[in-house]
């Protein structure tokens, strides 16, 4: 037995305890044990890898009845002064009919924002945080529901856990009940047997990058509505009846919003799937919104994974789906500027984990440069060539250094499939590259390799930091960073040393960066002055040869 299905065992066992056995009366618990046999052989998949989302039985008037309680999503601060309730998601939640939930306890739609809310979006460098991300530069108020919730913890005796959360960068429904999903009219409609009030209508986009709107708004809006009883969801057409019944959970996620860039296909789809599904052990259908075969061609390996069910493309289904467990959205780190990297506060798998599953998916031999091997065998070096813009000039010249130096050299660029091309970068030691999505190959690279970033002239500072140094760390890869100079940027050539583009690019920044972004990202490649690069590949080479991070 694994141990997450000891600690599963474990948690099911504790909820049976003396205590509540007295207070389920005999009957009722052997009644319940009859039920949890039942769940078990029917959801056994779903239950047995799945510590955090545990199935508990309740008895109240009507009988049995199963309630669904997630594990307490807080952040550790609110945790530690929160301790008196921090164990009761363990305990029996028994709602009693007097008790309505309150709006908060089942669906957040309008929350008071607090400062503690508010997010600004971007930074006095009036540099948006993503080359991607095209909104402008103001302070929103962000709802954020998990603190909402978190500190109403000490009502959770007589409240349910969210079906709907708004974290920072994500919006996650998880429902469980009789859900039957209408993918023509986006519509998820769910039968719930406790009372609620508040907003029974959430509207959602299930892609990970809320706050981003150039991003979200390529991602379709689907509709969750609760409905109090089975018998409502006969009003509607499109609910009326289970065209197809599943018996496994269902996973609805989107392929729109930037998806096909490889840094955001990782950082915003496959890592939050991946902390989203793994759970489920395979058995979990994937429901795609925003059709995108050649995203699902490009990532089979990983689909394959992770569902051993064939994606449905739910968009154009006029047939109703119906299932007992759908969540909506994919999780994601709760700050939010965090790329490439899994909240351990809100994730039973580390990016350890996450980065040994690629392993496994793409056949990855190696997990970590040791330096015995090092010492053993010439490191190996890759060069990324990029092909079209921010491409090296003179990647020859790169090349016969690293040479010099003692490295065999590889100069490849990404564009040959993840397959083939996670192989390559798992045999290097070094991955160098310049600031771009190729970079975001480093998840396949073996622990303790070296990443070394190449900034273009353009203010990348902070993107480079968080799109890349701190994933790397969160990798246990080395880090090295090289700067050019604007004399090693062409695009000093096409506009002379004193345009402003190449003097201060800060400056430009101030104009607003949309309109210069093209510049700094399409219209320059770097010509890397060898002399001072060369100390960057030495370091990279001794990092090899001294112990490990
Ligand atoms: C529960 O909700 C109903 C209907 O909204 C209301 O009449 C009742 O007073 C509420 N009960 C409590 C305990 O809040
Ligand atoms: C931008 O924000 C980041 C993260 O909050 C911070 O570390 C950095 O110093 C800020 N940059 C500027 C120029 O304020
Ligand atoms: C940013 O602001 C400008 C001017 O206020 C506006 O024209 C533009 O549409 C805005 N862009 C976004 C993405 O909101
Ligand atoms: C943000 O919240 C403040 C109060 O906290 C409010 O005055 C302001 O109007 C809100 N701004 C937006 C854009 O909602
Ligand atoms: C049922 O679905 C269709 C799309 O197929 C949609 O136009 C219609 O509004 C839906 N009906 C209801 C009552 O939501
Ligand atoms: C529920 O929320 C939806 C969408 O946010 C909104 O259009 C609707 O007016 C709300 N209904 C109520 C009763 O607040
Ligand atoms: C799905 O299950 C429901 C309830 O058990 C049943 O009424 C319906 O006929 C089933 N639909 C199909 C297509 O089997
Ligand atoms: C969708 O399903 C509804 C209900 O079964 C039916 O009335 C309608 O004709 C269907 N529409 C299409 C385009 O198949
Ligand atoms: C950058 O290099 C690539 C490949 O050599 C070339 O196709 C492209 O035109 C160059 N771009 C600029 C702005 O020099």
């Amino acid at each position: 037995m694994t141990e997450k299905n000891l600690l599963y065992d474990t948690i099911l066992a504790r909820s049976f305890s003396k205590n509540e056995q007295k207070r389920l009366g005999y009957g009722a618990f052997i009644a319940s044990l009859l039920f949890v046999f039942t769940l078990c052989t029917v959801f056994k998949p779903y239950l047995s890898p799945l510590p955090v989302v545990e199935l508990q039985l309740s008895v109240d008037e009507d009988g049995l009845r199963m309630l669904r309680i997630t594990e307490p999503q807080k952040p550790q601060a609110i945790t530690s002064s929160n301790d008196a309730t921090s164990e009761d998601s363990e305990k029996l939640i028994v709602p009693t009919k007097q008790d309505n939930v309150t709006s908060n306890g089942v669906i957040t739609q309008s929350l008071v924002s607090s400062e503690d809310d508010k997010l600004s979006v971007c930074n006095d460098t009036s540099l948006p945080k993503n080359h991607h991300d095209s909104f402008n530069c103001t302070t929103t108020n962000t709802t954020i529901s998990e603190e909402q919730v978190i500190s109403d913890e000490s009502k959770l005796e007589k409240t349910m856990k969210p079906i709907c959360n708004k974290l920072k960068r994500t919006e996650l429904c998880e429902l469980s009940g009789d859900v039957r999903i209408h993918g023509k009219s986006a519509t998820v409609s769910v039968a719930i047997t406790f009372a609620f009030s508040g907003n029974s209508t959430w509207h959602m986009r299930p892609y990970a990058r809320k706050g981003d709107t150039a991003a979200m708004n390529r991602v379709r809006e689907w509709t969750v509505k609760l409905k109090q009883n089975a018998d409502d969801q006969l009003e509607n057409a499109n609910f009326s009846r289970c065209d197809r019944n599943h018996s496994v959970p269902a996973m609805l996620f989107s392929l729109g919003g930037y998806s096909m860039n490889n840094f955001h296909d990782f950082t915003d789809i496959v890592i939050p799937l991946y902390t989203t599904a793994r759970r489920f052990n395979g058995e979990v259908q994937f429901l795609v919104t925003n059709k995108n075969p050649r995203w699902i061609e490009k990532f089979k390996e990983l689909l394959r994974k992770l569902s051993n069910y064939e994606v449905i493309y739910i968009d154009d289904e006029n047939e109703t789906h119906c299932f007992s467990i759908v969540v909506v959205g994919l999780n994601r780190h709760r700050e939010y500027y965090k790329e490439l990297t899994i909240d351990p506060s809100n994730s039973e798998y580390s990016m350890s984990d996450f980065r040994s599953f690629l392993r496994d998916a793409y056949s990855l031999p190696n997990a970590a440069v040791t330096t015995r091997q090092t010492r053993r065998r010439r490191p190996r070096i890759l060069i990324l060539s990029r092909g079209r813009s921010r491409a090296f000039t003179n990647a020859g010249e790169i090349a016969k250094a690293a040479r010099r130096i003692g490295f065999k050299v590889v100069v490849a660029e990404a564009n040959t499939g993840l397959a083939s091309f996670s192989q390559t970068v798992n045999s290097c030691d070094v991955m160098v590259g310049v600031h771009g999505a190729g970079l975001t190959n480093m998840v396949f690279l073996p622990e303790n390799a070296v990443v070394v970033q190449i900034l273009p002239i353009g203010g990348f500072e902070w993107l480079a930091k968080t799109d890349f140094e701190d994933p790397s760390k969160g990798m246990n890869l080395r880090y090295l960073e090289y700067k050019i100079t604007p004399e090693e940027s062409t695009l000093m050539q096409k506009y002379g040393r004193d345009h402003e583009v190449v003097r201060d690019p800060s400056a430009v920044a101030k104009h607003g960066w949309e309109s210069f972004k093209s510049v700094y990202l399409v219209q320059q490649n770097v010509s890397i002055d060898m002399n001072r690069f060369k100390p960057v590949l030495v370091k990279a080479f001794e990092f090899l040869q001294s112990q490990s991070v």
